[in-house]
């Protein structure tokens, strides 16, 4: 059983680190990335649309192949309008136990949305169609009623790990099986398609929703999309707007995406190479064991309950580590963590493993 504990614990850090590999969150604009966002056409996207987030969102939408797509200032926040549209309050929505919208959306599908979620603990790593089976309720008038499956992929998590396009069919066609809708987390379903050459459309052509976001291994700041059948995303701009996700001159952030989109795709193949050789480099260092990573998260699995002392040694070397529970940390490549940064700096993770865990 996972053991959850807060997570991400800011160690007290002075000065740049040599490698940051907390997240693939952490990336800044690149110039070019900037420039785009300098340069780019806006108007009042509340009002009457702003062009250059029109593209973005036609460009998804084309990725995805599917009606629509609409642009978010967060991934939790598309997460959560998804769940808005597709639910009732006072039913439930089932996901994978270790699932970003149960773990970290400070239970928003609870405080917004009204309904309970339930997780079910897969198999294997990740939940698929058995376990999704096995998990829904016989109709009861003691039972809570189902009303929508959610399923990330690549799942954060598991370590980066991709549900191959079979394995999601399977679950897919068990959740509509029982008419119940699907929504992708995928945040990194970018990664997904990458590691596998499966295309994005066909991930996304088993769910009813998916969100896709910007703002990880592509790169951009900001911002994620929410797509699907029309008429849904018609529904979910409403519900953007009442969660106050109206941006004005959003073609400033899109723009920034959009760039991601455009030239930072194809080059998440080298943050995955990048992860396996961090994850050859240090695993079974002081017994340590890591999950071998599908794409650009390494999770570290320690001994002992010692990530706290794993995550500040390495901070002392300059390296900084994110916590994930007492007994994991996770290295994150990204696109400011290159696999030059990483085989430099590498041996510092090795080393502080070895020192916490002598
Ligand atoms: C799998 C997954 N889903 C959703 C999110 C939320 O995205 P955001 O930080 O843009 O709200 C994250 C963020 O790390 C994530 O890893």
């Amino acid at each position: 059983m996972t053991e959850f504990v807060v997570p991400f614990v800011a160690t007290p850090f002075f000065g740049s680190p040599l490698l940051d590999v907390r997240s693939d969150t952490v990336t800044r604009p690149t110039a070019a990335m900037r420039r785009a966002m300098a340069d780019a056409e806006v108007g009042d996207d509340v009002l009457d649309g702003d062009p250059t987030t029109r593209r973005l969102e036609a460009v998804v939408a084309e990725l995805l192949g599917t009606e629509r797509a609409l642009f978010f200032p967060s991934g939790s926040m598309a997460n959560q309008a998804a769940i808005w549209v597709q639910s009732e309050p006072g039913t439930e929505i089932l996901l994978d136990a270790d699932a970003h919208i149960f773990h970290w959306e400070i239970a928003a599908s609870a405080a917004l949305c009204g309904v309970q979620v339930r997780p079910i603990r897969g198999a294997t790593s990740v939940f698929r169609a058995a376990d999704l089976l096995a998990g829904i309720r016989a109709p009861s008038i003691h039972a809570i009623e189902p009303s929508m499956v959610c399923v990330e992929n690549t799942h954060n998590g598991a370590g980066g790990a991709v549900t191959p396009l079979h394995d999601l069919r399977e679950l897919s066609t068990v959740a509509r099986g029982v008419n119940l809708p699907v929504h992708l987390d995928g945040a990194r379903l970018w990664n997904a398609a990458v590691a596998t050459g499966t295309s994005l459309a066909d991930f996304a052509d088993c769910a009813d929703t998916v969100m896709v976001s910007f703002s990880k291994g592509l790169g951009a700041p900001v911002g994620a999309c929410l797509a699907g059948r029309a008429d849904v995303i018609a529904r979910a701009h409403r519900v953007r707007k009442r969660f106050g996700g109206g941006m004005r001159q959003s073609g400033i952030l899109a723009a920034g995406a959009l760039y991601g989109v455009e030239h930072h795709l194809d080059r998440l193949a080298e943050d995955h190479d990048a992860a396996k050789y961090l994850a050859h480099l240090v695993d079974g260092v002081g017994g340590a064991k890591v999950v071998m990573p599908d794409t650009n998260i390494v999770m570290i699995d320690l001994p002992s309950a010692r990530a706290d002392e794993v995550v500040s040694r390495a901070a002392a070397l300059g390296v900084r580590l994110s916590k994930w529970h007492n007994s994991r940390v996770r290295a994150v490549a990204h696109l400011d963590a290159p696999i030059g940064l990483i085989a430099e700096h590498g041996p510092k993770i090795a080393q502080a493993l070895a020192d916490a865990l002598a």
